[in-house]
């Protein structure tokens, strides 16, 4: 082979690794891992396991709704900084990477909100935040449950036997 075609060769293998390598970073980080629901939202397609986490997540995030109403209605802003603080960032590093790659960016940005608008709420009660104004903070959060719950579904499971 002459240097010019052995070159030639060389930068179209190079080529088609850069398209394949972009072409996994698009599925990974934008598109996911969805179907088209029947009812017109994305079906995020999870293994079981992997829906198991996420649905706990969620069931989390009502207990903790739970915990900072009851601890506004008391006025104990430490404890509405502590219930919020377990729903944050932090919270989110529990999910693996692979789940991760499943799921599309604008889930993974909602959920993203969700957790830093915890941060925030937590920041803001311990730092001398009023009742009301943890109120109005959480109606924000509460915005991105209702809008993710408005855009995307989890695949019906297989019953267990
Ligand atoms: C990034 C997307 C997203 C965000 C943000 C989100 N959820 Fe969900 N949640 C889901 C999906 C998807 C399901 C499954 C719904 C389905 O399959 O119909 C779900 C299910 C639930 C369930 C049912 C749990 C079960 O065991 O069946 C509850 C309760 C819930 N969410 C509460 C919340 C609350 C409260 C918030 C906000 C603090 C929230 N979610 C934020 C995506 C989200």
């Amino acid at each position: 082979m002459t240097p010019a075609a052995s070159s030639r060769m060389y930068l179209s293998i190079i080529a088609l690794l850069v398209i394949v390598i972009a072409a996994m970073a698009w599925k990974f980080i934008v598109a996911g891992s969805t179907l088209p629901a029947a009812d017109g939202r994305i079906v995020v397609a999870l293994a079981p396991g992997e829906r198991a986490l996420l649905l706990r997540e969620m069931r989390g995030f009502v207990s903790g709704l739970q915990r900072i109403s009851d601890a506004l209605a008391r006025n104990d802003m430490a404890a509405v900084a502590t219930a919020s603080r377990a729903m944050g960032t932090a919270a989110a590093h529990d999910v693996p990477l692979e789940m991760l790659g499943k799921l599309p960016l604008g889930f993974k940005k909602l959920a993203v909100g969700v957790h830093g608008g915890f941060d925030a709420v937590a920041a803001d009660a311990a730092q001398g935040g009023t009742a009301t104004r943890t109120l109005g903070q959480l109606g924000g959060v509460l915005g991105d449950c209702v809008a993710c719950h408005a855009a995307y579904q989890l695949a019906v499971p297989e019953p267990a036997r």
